[in-house]
């Protein structure tokens, strides 16, 4: 089925109503936050959020993020809420921090695909909080990608993935982080990261006494947190990770956060903000290759490594990853 996509303005307060009252029917409407495009639809309408997985051809037992526009929204949402969830919020609330919490009886199990917790957070654009008021509740969001594919930094990313399958997009320009959020499990002990983000596990210690570990594949290659065990982030040109400009095919693609002028290859900055559009240019312009060039500053940015790598070891076989010291 194909719908006409609206592309809404946020700095049109008729538009950001006009996003508001789709969500209230049960639409599926892009919304932008600080990190990426969110595909939303209410919390509370099963169908619409059945819906999200339909049109992102997401796998259904990859939970969902519920973004809330206050703190007593989560308590909708969330019980048994540890007194140190409350301290995170109010430390980096609004902002790129997911918690994961035990999950309300109220909320339906579609949107954590049937686990017992929930992943809620509360964005930090004010026209987003908005927007969640206006809707009438809770909306749940993940980026606003075809599943698989880099999450949308742009309004135009959302359109080039799922336009004439949604309602609308409600542009209001480039995600100011460009990576996701960080995901922190509340439930186990110690709290553990799921998901590396714009704040950092050193950040979190501030809060939480400690440094949480990083989950990671287990050995058996048992995932961790529902979403690692798909393919993520990736365009569909090759991207390679590498420590030395010499192998790098003549027409390639170069991410770097070095200056460096070539007349053989082409180079790009390498930015949280720019990668996935990066990737998603190198795609329309049939680059045969993205290599990005790891210098100790990203080796440093465990949330930028991990996207880079999650994108790396998705775009080829594990055999052709250029070895790295
Ligand atoms: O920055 C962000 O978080 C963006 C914007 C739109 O808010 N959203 C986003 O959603 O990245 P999504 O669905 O692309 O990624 C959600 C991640 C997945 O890795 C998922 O497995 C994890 O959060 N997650 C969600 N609920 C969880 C739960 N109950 N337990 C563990 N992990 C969970
Ligand atoms: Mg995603």
């Amino acid at each position: 089925m194909s719908t006409e996509t609206l592309h809404l303005d946020a700095s049109d307060p008729a538009d950001v109503e006009r996003a508001a009252t789709l969500l209230a029917a049960g639409k599926l409407v892009a919304i932008p936050t600080e990190t990426v495009y969110g595909l939303a639809a209410r919390v509370f309408a099963p169908d619409a959020v059945e819906e999200i997985f339909r049109v992102k051809g997401r796998p259904m037992d990859n939970p969902l993020i519920v973004h809330c526009a206050t703190e007593s929204d989560i308590e909708l949402i969330a019980t048994e809420i540890p007194p140190v969830a409350w301290r995170l919020l109010e430390r980096f609330a609004p902002g790129p921090l997911t918690l994961v919490l035990h999950r309300h009886l109220r909320v339906p199990s579609i949107v954590s695909a049937g686990s017992p917790s929930v992943a809620v957070r509360i964005p930090a654009l004010e026209v987003t909080r908005r927007l969640i008021a206006l809707a009438g509740e809770p909306v749940v969001a993940p980026s606003a990608n075809r599943s698989g594919r880099p999450s949308p930094t742009r309004a135009e990313h959302v359109f080039e993935d799922l336009g004439g399958s949604i309602a609308a997009v409600l542009d209001a320009g480039p995600c100011a982080i460009g990576i996701e959020s960080t995901v922190l499990n509340l439930t186990v002990e110690p709290a553990t990261i799921v998901r590396p983000g714009a704040i950092e596990a050193v950040d979190l210690a501030e809060i939480l006494g400690y440094e949480p570990p990083i989950a990671h594949h287990s050995d058996t290659g048992a995932p961790i947190a529902p979403g690692m065990k798909y393919r993520h982030y990736a365009p569909r040109t090759p991207v390679f990770l590498t420590e030395s400009l010499e192998t790098i095919p003549t027409g390639a693609l170069v991410l770097t956060t070095t200056s460096l002028e070539s007349d053989r290859v082409r180079v790009r900055p390498l930015t949280r903000q720019t990668l996935y559009d990066e990737f998603r240019r190198a795609d329309r312009e049939h680059v045969p290759a993205i290599f990005v060039l790891i210098t100790p500053d990203v080796r440093a940015d465990r949330a930028l490594m991990n996207r880079i790598e999650k994108a790396a070891v998705s775009s080829q076989r594990a055999d052709d990853i250029p070895p790295m010291s």
